[in-house]
């Protein structure tokens, strides 16, 4: 039976209804997560108050401001959670960003900066809060972050976003080789698309979601529930001899060759 009950879980990338990382809190929340929300601040502090209200119901024990592209942010939603759970048991990284002229286009139009953008926030991240769970993890743990198939094959416009994915994936066979002495298990799942805040960004979204509804054989796109479904069976003991892993939660759009 998945559960989660007892376990501490940090869940970061929620920005709406819509997010996959809210999709992923709920259903880490029914197995009986105790669970820790990070937002992304801004100035008007309006991100946290819709973040606070959405996730009041799942009643999180903690609830930080956390800009991955902030060091002391980083460090300090650790130290709240060493201060209030002392240990950790999940990370849902789920967080992306790449500047929407570079979502669009040529790719060959990127700008270093823009290049820097995607890759520090997008993929650097999951080293970094990485690095702070690990520590954390005493007995064990379960990280899981979320690509795409634009990491492996060209999709048009996903652009650097997919150079992104690809450091992103080579990041969870790393850490996967680094933790798993200390039976803390790295995953990654490649969801199909999804209408997000990000998702939205990329050009041709809508085509592409539509594409996938006439050529995935289950013929639909995948829900943020099914995501987190997945993720919750990443992050329990019923995956205890999983890590490295990319899952595929696309409604099978990929094995497809035409
Ligand atoms: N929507 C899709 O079709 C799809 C498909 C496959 C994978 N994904 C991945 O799922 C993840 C979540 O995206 P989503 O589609 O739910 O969109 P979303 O816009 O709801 O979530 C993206 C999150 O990233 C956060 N974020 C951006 N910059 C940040 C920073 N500097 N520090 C901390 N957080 C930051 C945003 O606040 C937001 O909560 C991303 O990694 C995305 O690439 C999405």
């Amino acid at each position: 039976m998945l559960d989660l009950t007892g376990k501490n879980a940090l869940v970061t990338g929620i920005a709406n209804n819509r997010s996959i990382a809210w999709g992923i809190a709920q259903q880490l929340h029914a197995a009986g997560a105790d669970l820790g929300i990070t937002y992304l601040p801004d100035d008007r502090g309006r991100m946290e108050g819709k973040v606070r209200d959405l996730t009041a119901p799942l009643n999180p024990s903690l609830f930080l401001p956390c800009n991955v592209q902030d060091d002391q942010q980083v460090a300090a939603t650790f130290e709240a959670i060493q201060q209030k759970w002392g240990r950790l048991d999940i990370l849902i990284h789920c967080l992306a960003f790449a500047n929407r002229d570079d979502l669009t286009g040529d790719f060959s139009n990127t700008s270093r900066q823009g290049f820097q953008t995607a890759l520090d926030i997008s993929a650097y991240s999951l080293l970094q809060l990485a690095n702070g769970a690990k520590a954390l993890m005493s007995e064990g743990g379960s990280i899981v972050t979320l690509t795409y198939l634009g990491g492996v094959r060209v999709v048009p416009n996903y652009n650097v976003m997919g150079i992104a994915k690809a450091a992103l994936e080579m990041n969870v066979r790393y850490l996967a080789a680094e933790l798993g002495p200390q039976q803390i298990r790295v995953n990654g799942i490649s969801a199909g698309p999804i209408r997000t805040l990000a998702s939205s960004a990329v050009g041709g979204i809508l085509d592409m979601i539509h594409h996938v509804e006439e050529a995935a054989p289950l013929r639909r796109t995948v829900t943020q529930t099914e995501v987190g479904n997945a993720a919750a069976f990443l992050s329990s003991d019923l995956a205890s001899g999983v890590t490295g892993q990319i899952l595929y939660v696309d409604s099978g759009y990929e094995v497809m060759g035409m």
